[in-house]
């Protein structure tokens, strides 16, 4: 992995990059960009999932009596409206039980500020493990409006995972929300002067939804 602020985890594994390669290329479809952002979700989850508690359970195998393993806690999907829905698919294959509420935050097109237009939280929240989504990282304004979010609804066991990341979103994130765990594909260059990140893959909601 490699080296990032801390609390950062970049998980720079060889397959992520290899299926980032098809989400970057402009000429990759609608059906390939979901099918890859599906495939990077599953790798991601399970750096995302490597501090979750479990308690003991007895199972009977066809021989004995052992010892399995059972989540401690509700495990909390939070999308980040729209592109955030992009990595649920992937995700929900490996946690098909998950609580799945959803908050809306659009960024600004003028100023890149996020506008938060929708939320929908459950009562769990304090006592669960909640793992934001959203695939891209990029002044980190709608990740720390998201993790403000989830905090004033009295979360404390916050992960957050983005696919793309960019040193300015990264060291935005982590001086705002330093007790949050991140976990992200890749570490791109930096962002240009529309605050996209670049060399990027353009705008993941667009692009994953056909729009
Ligand atoms: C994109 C992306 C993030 C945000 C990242 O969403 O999915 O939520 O921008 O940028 P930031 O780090 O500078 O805040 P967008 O606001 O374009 O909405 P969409 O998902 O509906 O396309
Ligand atoms: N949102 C995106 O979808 N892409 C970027 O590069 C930046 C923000």
């Amino acid at each position: 992995m490699n080296s990032a602020p801390s609390g950062v985890t970049v998980l720079n594994h060889p397959l992520v990059r290899v299926e980032l390669t098809v989400l970057r290329n402009v000429n990759t479809g609608t059906d390939l960009f979901r099918a890859s952002l599906n495939r990077i979700a599953e790798l991601l989850f399970m750096e995302a999932t490597r501090h979750l508690e479990t308690v003991p359970v007895p199972v009977t195998t066809p021989l004995v009596e052992t010892t399995g393993a059972a989540l401690a806690r509700t495990v909390v999907l939070v999308p980040i409206l729209r592109a955030g829905l992009g990595l649920l698919d992937g995700v929900l294959d490996l946690l098909p039980g998950a609580v799945v509420p959803h908050i809306g935050i659009a960024r600004n097109e003028a100023t890149s500020h996020p506008e938060p237009y929708y939320t929908k939280l459950p009562a769990c929240l304090p006592e669960a493990e909640v793992i934001v989504l959203d695939p891209m990282l990029a002044t980190g304004g709608s990740a720390c409006e998201a993790l403000r979010q989830m905090k004033a609804a009295g979360v404390t066991r916050l992960t957050l995972v983005t696919v793309l990341s960019c040193p300015e979103g990264l060291a935005a994130v982590t001086a705002a929300h330093p007790d949050v765990r991140l976990i992200t594909g890749v570490v791109d260059e930096g962002l240009n002067a529309f605050n996209y990140i670049v060399p990027g893959l353009g705008d993941a909601g667009d692009r994953y939804f056909g729009t």
